[in-house]
């Protein structure tokens, strides 16, 4: 027999000043195959038109509709009911600016922390749109495109107690992103350029290490192995900066 799904919705509108933060609740059959994406829109067509709730890809690819699903963050559009026990509470991620209901701005998030880091490879050499494409190793480019995956969904950041506690703390996502522009040839930083960017107590030097992160994300990115990375080459930069002061002196 098919099951009835009890959703029990955060709802508040920052813009409203009569709204007040509550839990509101709703009933759904449930269908064969339906996932949280398909639920909300059921939800916002037959029994509440103003539900609001990001989404845009239905493909686990924008990042969009991450919301926390039972108490752990995740993307609605890829997690099916079936999954799920008949109750289900759903949350706006924490760590972001709260839009309304289940929405909330990752994008300000983002843009700041890519702008923090320099997200870009830095190259001296002057753009020559003419010019061959320069060729790269296939293993290397793999190995830089499976950093690459992230969607920037947010659901690492709302997981991160340190990210929640301080929100100064850089998180898994943009260590990451740090993580695969070392790897990248083209990018002209050197290692002491890295230590100032991350080499701190905002960056790698503040993460527990306990994983939550890694967890939650929904492309399976091996974040663990990258903060590992990034620790022990951040620990010996000093290290090989000092010795190499004292060679030149
Ligand atoms: S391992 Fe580090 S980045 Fe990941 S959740 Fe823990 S503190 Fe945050
Ligand atoms: S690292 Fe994973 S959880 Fe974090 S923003 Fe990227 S895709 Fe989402
Ligand atoms: S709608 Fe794009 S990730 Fe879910």
């Amino acid at each position: 027999m098919a099951r009835i799904l009890q959703f029990n919705i955060f709802r508040y509108n920052p813009n409203d000043p009569d709204s007040k933060p509550h839990l509101q609740s709703f009933y759904l059959d449930e269908t064969p195959n339906l996932n949280l994406f398909i639920a909300l829109n059921r939800i916002r067509e037959e029994q509440d038109p103003s539900l609001m709730f990001d989404f845009c890809c239905r493909a686990a690819i924008c990042g969009a509709c991450a919301m926390v699903i039972n108490g752990k963050p995740g993307l609605a559009c890829k997690t099916k009911t079936k999954d799920l026990p008949e109750q289900i509470n759903l949350l706006p991620l924490p760590g972001f600016k709260l839009v309304g209901d289940l929405a909330v701005d990752t994008g300000t998030w983002f843009r700041a922390m890519n702008e923090r880091i320099e997200a870009w490879v830095h190259s001296s050499k002057e753009f020559d749109p003419r010019a061959e494409e320069e060729r790269m190793d296939n293993a290397l480019a793999e190995q830089i495109y499976e950093l690459d995956r992230c969607i920037e969904c947010g659901c690492c950041i709302a997981a991160c107690a340190t990210a929640q506690m301080r929100p100064d703390f850089l998180g898994a996502v943009a260590l990451n992103r740090i993580a695969r522009f070392i790897l990248d040839p083209r990018d002209e930083r050197t290692d002491k350029d890295y230590f100032e960017i991350v080499g701190t107590d905002q960056g790698i030097f503040g993460c527990m290490g306990l994983l939550a992160c890694e967890d939650v994300c929904p492309k399976n990115i091996p974040l663990q192995d990258q903060l590992g990375y990034l620790r022990r080459k951040m620990g010996i930069a000093p290290v090989k900066n000092y010795l190499s002061w004292r060679k030149k002196k």
